[in-house]
């Protein structure tokens, strides 16, 4: 601003500050920087409000005309801002409507999970023994040891009581082993059911068994599915347990299988017997197998006619009634069926495996 302005001088120097602030505007592209665009011309201390200072020394004819011109570049800047921000709305608007979303675009579906095969394996189990008339029981994973072993007959110093063999559950702080364990075997829901209701009884008991093992064919946890009938003195006979045996197995695997009953020992029954089938990968042929090691048989399970000492065991009068029992791993028949060659699969929870199973 010169000493003295004429004017002429203020007249050009008000017009210059209109096209500088036009020429300020055109870059900007956010409202809080126009406003302060607009603030550094007409504010109190702003550029044209500063250059309007010098109209009090002219005189009064000269004033107006400066006047007027200031009137006209402070609107011409005020009409500026107010058509920048109209532009900036409006090219917002524009970039919005623009944009494309295709509605008729099928949606991303969500992927539904599947049941796992060790499940679909209990699950068909189940429905083979209910179609039979069987209920299915249920009983705790962490046992006593008179449900595990006592009530079965199993002796004091039965192999299987072993720490070797089973988890004994102790206090942390203590250490000391105590009478409360995983359960060995699904075996104990026998115990269970009958010491809750009178005969007749027909269950089946799947579930989760434990036992320190762990290689290919052994996992520390596994899958069992237990068997009990029981109803009065001469209605079943051991050929009513193989019948029954044998039915399963046709339902689940195929009906051109066989079964075969080996003696064998176990504590909670007499006679008692191992239960073999035909070898599902040579269907019974034998030779030249190395499923079965040319046998044509494989074994699925234990069997055999409830104990007496059982019945006595659970308040049951072993005069009055009688029956078998059998029990036989999950995983197995899940293996089998399945076609799967490590029980670890059955735990690992692989996608790529379970995708194979839908
Ligand atoms: N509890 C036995 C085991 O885990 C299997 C078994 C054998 C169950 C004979 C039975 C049976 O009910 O009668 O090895």
């Amino acid at each position: 601003m010169s000493e003295s302005p004429t004017s002429e001088s203020l007249i050009t120097e008000l017009d210059e500050l209109g096209v500088a602030f036009s020429a300020e505007i055109a870059a900007l592209a956010s409202e809080p920087d126009i406003r302060a665009a607009q603030a550094r011309y007409l504010g109190k201390k702003g550029r044209v409000s500063e250059a309007l200072k010098a109209l009090g020394k002219l005189d009064p004819a000269a004033r107006k005309a400066v006047g007027e011109v200031g009137n006209r570049v402070k609107s011409g800047i005020e009409a500026a801002v107010s058509a920048r921000l109209v532009a900036l709305a409006d090219a917002v608007r524009q970039a919005d409507l623009a944009r494309v979303v295709d509605v008729t675009l099928p949606g991303r579906g969500a992927r539904l999970g599947t049941l796992h095969p060790m499940t679909q394996a209990r699950r068909e189990m189940e429905l083979i023994f209910a179609e039979l008339g069987y209920e299915v029981a249920t009983g705790p994973q962490v046992e006593s040891d008179f449900h595990n072993f006592e009530a079965l007959n199993i002796p004091k110093d039965h192999p299987s009581r072993d720490m070797q063999d089973t988890f004994y559950l102790s206090p942390l702080w203590s250490g000391a082993a105590t009478e409360t364990l995983l359960r060995t075997h699904t075996s104990p829901v026998q115990a269970r059911t009958m010491l809750r209701q009178p005969p007749p009884v027909k269950i089946i008991a799947p579930g989760a068994v434990y036992r320190r093992d762990d290689d290919p064919t052994h996992s520390p946890q596994f899958m069992q599915i237990e068997g009990l009938l029981v109803d009065r003195v001469g209605k079943v006979s051991m050929a009513d347990l193989k019948g029954t045996l044998l039915h399963f197995v046709r339902r689940y695997l195929g009906d051109d299988l066989q079964i075969r009953l080996r003696p064998s020992f176990f504590p909670f029954t007499e006679p008692s017997a191992e239960v073999d089938m035909s070898c599902v990968f040579c269907r019974g042929a034998g030779a030249g197998c190395r499923l079965c090691k040319g046998t044509g048989f494989m074994e699925i399970g234990g069997s055999g006619m409830v104990d007496p000492e059982v019945f006595r065991a659970v308040g049951y009068d072993p005069e009055e009634v009688c029956g078998f029992a059998f029990g036989m791993g999950i995983d197995r028949m899940a293996m089998l069926k399945y076609r799967i060659d490590d029980i670890k699969t059955l735990y690992e929870g692989d996608v790529r495996v379970l995708r194979q199973f839908p």
